[in-house]
């Protein structure tokens, strides 16, 4: 099966198949020159966004094998324990958001070990400046679309520095998007127009599941609940008490053949609970064997089921007019790239 062609249609500015780019994503990190880095205990990604995400899939990656911390931080102000001791992934896409910004120049100054990731803005600059080694991406993507380009490059340092071997995983992971069957994309995309959404995966798929809340608020421009199981089997699942069928709430939940019994058996209950609680169920299964690959279909199905939506809706999906009024609104009230930029 090839990638579907539709999803193509979506990729305005470069018309490269996810594979294509997955690919490129592991070239463009292959070839950074970097040294060996020493001892440290903790790895923390700094973002917003559609940047920071690839964070959260970096945690889904490891965070139950690896013997390192890993700490993701969405804010301006780092916590203290992001010190010498830890190697930090700095990315933004566009390089000018300012928490990013701010992370960065906090890191730099408590000696922490930062690989940047960007397509250029003040943090490429900024990162020459202070000689830090960039991994710089192609341009003319909206952040969320160039998540391979952020998320690849990672696991791809991390087998340079020895810390952690996924080549194999890349492998699968690059050629994943062929693999995925459509149809239930399409049925997905068709069945939660216009519709409250709700999406639920197990606690060892966490960022997965915020990639999709993310993906349906950007792309398609919708709100959704979102939650993992068993958190939300102690508080979520209750909102549904006054929910009937005709709720119009779609529930999609995430689910991977290699779940664990206890995880199993809570969806089947919770499918019970919302076929009386919601308008319809869909159930959204992991492509792949390692978790990488499983990670790269979920994140590929988001995509494609938020811009075919977005399509069917007749709606601009690459536009976050929002999120730059907001933006833009800040930088008038504070300008705090500007001022950053004084103390480097
Ligand atoms: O997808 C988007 O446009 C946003 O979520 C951005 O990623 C976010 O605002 C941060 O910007 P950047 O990724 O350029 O650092």
């Amino acid at each position: 099966m090839s990638e579907p062609a539709i999803f193509l249609n979506f990729r305005m500015k470069q018309h490269i198949t996810y594979s294509d780019m997955c690919k490129e994503a592991v070239g463009i990190a292959e070839k950074l020159n970097i040294n060996p880095i020493g001892d440290f205990s903790r790895i923390a990604v700094l973002g917003m966004g559609g940047s920071g995400v690839a964070g959260d899939l970096l945690k889904d990656l490891m965070k139950y094998d690896s013997e390192k911390d890993i700490e993701i931080v969405k804010d301006y102000i780092l916590p203290k324990n992001i010190d010498s001791n830890t190697l930090v992934f700095c990315i933004s896409y566009s390089g000018d958001t300012e928490e990013t910004l701010s992370q960065f120049l906090q890191a730099t100054k408590r000696g922490c070990q930062i690989i940047s990731i960007t397509s250029g803005g003040r943090l490429k600059q900024w990162s020459e400046k202070k000689n830090i080694p960039v991994i710089t991406l192609p341009s003319g993507y909206q952040p969320r679309d160039a998540l391979p380009y952020m998320f690849l490059p990672i696991v791809v340092v991390l087998k340079k520095l020895g810390i952690a071997d996924y080549s194999e995983d890349i492998k699968e992971a690059m050629n994943v998007a062929n693999k995925i069957d459509t149809k239930i994309m399409e049925d997905v995309a068709s069945g939660c127009r216009n519709c409250n959404i709700a999406i639920y995966g197990p606690a060892n798929y966490s960022g997965i599941v915020a990639r999709f809340k993310n993906e349906f608020n950007e792309n398609s421009k919708m709100l959704v609940y979102s939650g993992c199981v068993p958190e939300m089997h102690h508080n979520e699942i209750n909102g549904y008490q006054r929910m009937g069928k005709d709720s119009n709430i779609k529930v999609i939940l995430l689910r991977d053949k290699d779940e664990s019994v206890e995880t199993r058996e809570r969806f089947e209950i919770t499918k019970k609970i919302d076929a009386e609680h919601s308008s319809g169920i869909y159930e959204i299964w992991a492509t792949g064997k390692s978790k990488l690959a499983k990670i790269m279909s979920y994140s590929y199905i988001a995509s494609y089921i938020t811009a075919r939506i977005s399509e069917l809706d007749g709606i601009n999906r690459e536009k976050v007019e929002i999120i730059q009024t907001l933006k833009k609104e800040l930088k008038e009230r504070l300008n705090l790239a500007e001022k950053l930029e004084k103390s480097l």
